[in-house]
């Protein structure tokens, strides 16, 4: 079975698109390997409010234990907990060029028109290339902006293994597997995110149930009265998906489903397949919120299987380089 590394980045809070798209599919196909990690030394190459990045650092992994990742199958630890990934970040930085870092967009793109930029997000790729190389991952499921930072990891581990001897398995990029696509309730074009105007259009995992069903009632659907889907109704069409997403339905039966009736019980189907479908993990979320100590106890299980596999790449890093 080929290892995957997954990062993921301790920034926002967890809505609906992320939850449909990302967090819940990874619980789906967990497997013996996968190793996910929470990158919270990558999030502050942008200065962080301590207090803020350690209260999401653990919220985001309270759901994802929600979403029923289950420790002791899959991997699932915090970045910093396990101290290679610096260690190795740094040995690492000296088999990278310059001007290897110079080429990536991302660098140039975050970096655009700031006045100071640290040079923790000059090196960021490096650190990366230390998280999926200390785990010898096969694969890296990653979106199109991060293929460059993988190219540059398998670049960087040919160069150490000519250098020093065999040492790091070479990773390739791979799509992630992702869920269904949720758009704003109230920009139906815009795929529903943390960094849009206004959170009217965002369904937030951490809400209550009256809020996230007043943000159905309130979503926009187009003229006509009829629910049907169909590119002159991306209300409703993108209701529908989402009910669809929810309920595991498909649109022609909830299509039948509401012949005749009106945008009303329409919207309330929504908000209650909606609600219907998060309950399980937003009380799972909140029982582990209330138990720190439950928290720890799972990822101190996840960082100790982190560490093992860490500390064998390091062991051998050490030795070739001459430490
Ligand atoms: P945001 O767009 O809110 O900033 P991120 O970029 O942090 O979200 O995305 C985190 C993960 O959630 C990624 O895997 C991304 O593909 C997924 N994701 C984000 N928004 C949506 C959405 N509206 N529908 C489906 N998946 C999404
Ligand atoms: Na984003």
């Amino acid at each position: 079975m080929p290892r995957v590394f997954s990062g993921i980045q301790p920034t926002g809070d967890v809505h609906l698109g992320n939850w449909i798209g990302a967090i819940s599919r990874w619980a789906a196909d967990q497997e013996d390997g996968h190793v996910f990690c929470i990158v919270d030394l990558h999030a502050i190459t942008i200065p962080k409010d301590p207090e803020h990045l350690r209260t999401k650092t653990r919220d985001l992994a309270a759901w994802i234990l929600a979403a029923g990742l289950d420790p002791e199958v899959a991997t699932l630890f915090v970045q910093s907990h396990v101290r290679e990934h610096s260690e190795l970040a740094w040995v690492l930085s000296c088999s990278t060029q310059m001007g290897e870092l110079n080429r990536m967009v991302q660098f140039k793109e975050k970096s655009a028109g700031k006045e100071s930029v640290s040079a923790g997000l000059f090196t960021y790729p490096v650190l990366q290339a230390a998280d999926i190389l200390l785990y010898q991952a096969d694969e890296v499921p990653v979106g199109e902006d991060q293929r460059q930072h993988i190219e540059l990891t398998r670049d960087v581990a040919q160069r150490f293994n000519g250098r020093f001897g065999d040492t790091f398995t070479l990773p390739k990029a791979t799509m992630p597997r992702a869920g269904a696509r949720v758009m704003d309730l109230q920009q139906p074009a815009n795929k529903m995110s943390k960094s849009a105007e206004s959170d009217a259009g965002t369904i937030m995992l951490d809400e209550t149930e009256k809020k996230t069903a007043k943000k159905v009632m309130r979503a926009v659907t187009d003229s006509g009265s009829e629910v049907r889907a169909g590119e002159d109704k991306p209300g409703v069409t993108n209701l529908l998906d989402l009910l669809s997403a929810v309920t595991g339905r498909e649109i022609p039966d909830l299509e039948a489903d509401f012949e005749g009736k009106m945008y009303g019980d329409f919207k309330k189907a929504v908000a209650e397949g909606v609600n219907e479908f998060l309950r399980p993990a937003r009380e799972r979320h909140a029982e582990l919120s209330k138990d720190p100590a439950e928290l720890d106890r799972l990822l101190a299980i996840g960082a100790d299987r982190a560490r093992n596999i860490a500390e064998t790449t390091m062991d051998t890093v050490r030795d070739r380089v001459g430490f």
